[in-house]
């Protein structure tokens, strides 16, 4: 028996990521998909995520919330999933519709646990932030909770959330703008090495098509065997260089160039923004 059993799921905002969640749980039959519900404002996107996913659909947010508690009672988790901007309108939706025991997840990037909790009146509030990979099942997320979010509540998310890939609890919301930082920006900072690698092998003379098959593989391994090595970076670095060889040559380059510098100035530039986003610094601070 999963942690989902005998829970609702009322997706409020159904785009990428939502459909992400609904693709992932239904692919590891964590749910079946009588508990899916969803909102979407528009009627060809209802249809199209009813017809694939055997889910339903609705137009209203608060229908969906309701339909949930129908069906599941207070055991039916509501997940926002809209766009940053949309906040404000889904939160007005959805404020009297909610009983106190029921659980909101919100994957919505920058929007604090004080806003959410605040503008609804309710207490049992998630804050996850997903990447990109999420797409694939090969996301990383990191998630808090309020002290009111149960055990019970705390196992659900968890399998909710694993659709997505791997799953973190952090202590603090400033833990979640610091993974904003390094693992929802990450993605952007490994497809720019990805990017500038590809075009060093095209300046050398390498068709585009066989420099990216070169760098992404390279990419994807070096990963894969780092993690399963257990080894620290450095470590496996030393092991590929060899006194006066190419390794040696290359790494002298990217110290000089300040490689290390700049990648921590940017992870540091994405967590200052991160916080301002969200509220709790004014830019300039
Ligand atoms: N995508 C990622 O990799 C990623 C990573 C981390 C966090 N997130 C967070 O996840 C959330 C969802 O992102 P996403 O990429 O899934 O965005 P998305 O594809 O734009 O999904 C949002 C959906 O909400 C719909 N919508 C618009 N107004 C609505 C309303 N008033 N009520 C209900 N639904 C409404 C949109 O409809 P239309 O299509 O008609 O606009 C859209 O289909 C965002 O807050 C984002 O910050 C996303």
């Amino acid at each position: 028996m999963t942690s989902l059993q005998h829970t609702s799921l009322s997706f409020i905002g159904c785009g990428v990521m939502a459909e992400a969640i609904i693709a992932g749980l239904l692919r590891r039959k964590l749910v079946a998909p009588g508990q899916i519900l969803g909102s979407h404002p528009r009627a060809h996107r209802r249809e199209e995520l009813e017809s694939k996913y055997g889910i339903r659909v609705v137009e209203a947010n608060g229908e969906a919330v309701t339909l949930g508690l129908d069906r599941a009672g207070q055991n039916s988790i509501v997940i926002l999933a809209v766009k940053p901007q949309r906040l404000g309108t889904v939160l007005g939706d959805l404020s009297t519709r909610l009983k106190p025991e029921q659980l909101v997840l919100s994957i919505i990037a920058g929007a604090r646990i004080e806003t959410i909790a605040g503008e609804l009146s309710h207490p049992r509030i998630v804050r996850a932030m997903p990447n990109t990979p999420a797409q694939i099942s090969q996301g990383m997320t990191a998630w808090t909770a309020t002290p009111e979010v149960s055990d019970a509540q705390l196992a659900q998310v968890r399998a909710l959330l694993g659709a997505l890939g791997k799953e973190l609890y952090v202590e603090t919301e400033r833990m979640i703008d610091m993974a904003t930082a390094l693992s929802a920006t990450g993605p952007t900072y490994i497809f720019l090495v990805m990017e500038a690698l590809v075009d060093a092998g095209v300046h050398m003379g390498f068709s585009r098509h066989v420099a990216q098959e070169l760098v992404l593989q390279t990419m994807l391994g070096s990963v894969l065997f780092a993690q399963e090595s257990h080894k620290h970076p450095a470590e496996l670095r030393n092991m590929v260089t060899s006194p006066g060889g190419t390794s040696a040559a290359a790494i002298y380059q990217m110290e000089k160039g300040g490689l290390r510098t700049v990648l921590s100035k940017a992870v540091w530039a994405a967590f200052q923004r991160a916080e301002t986003l969200g509220g709790k610094k004014k830019p300039g601070d």
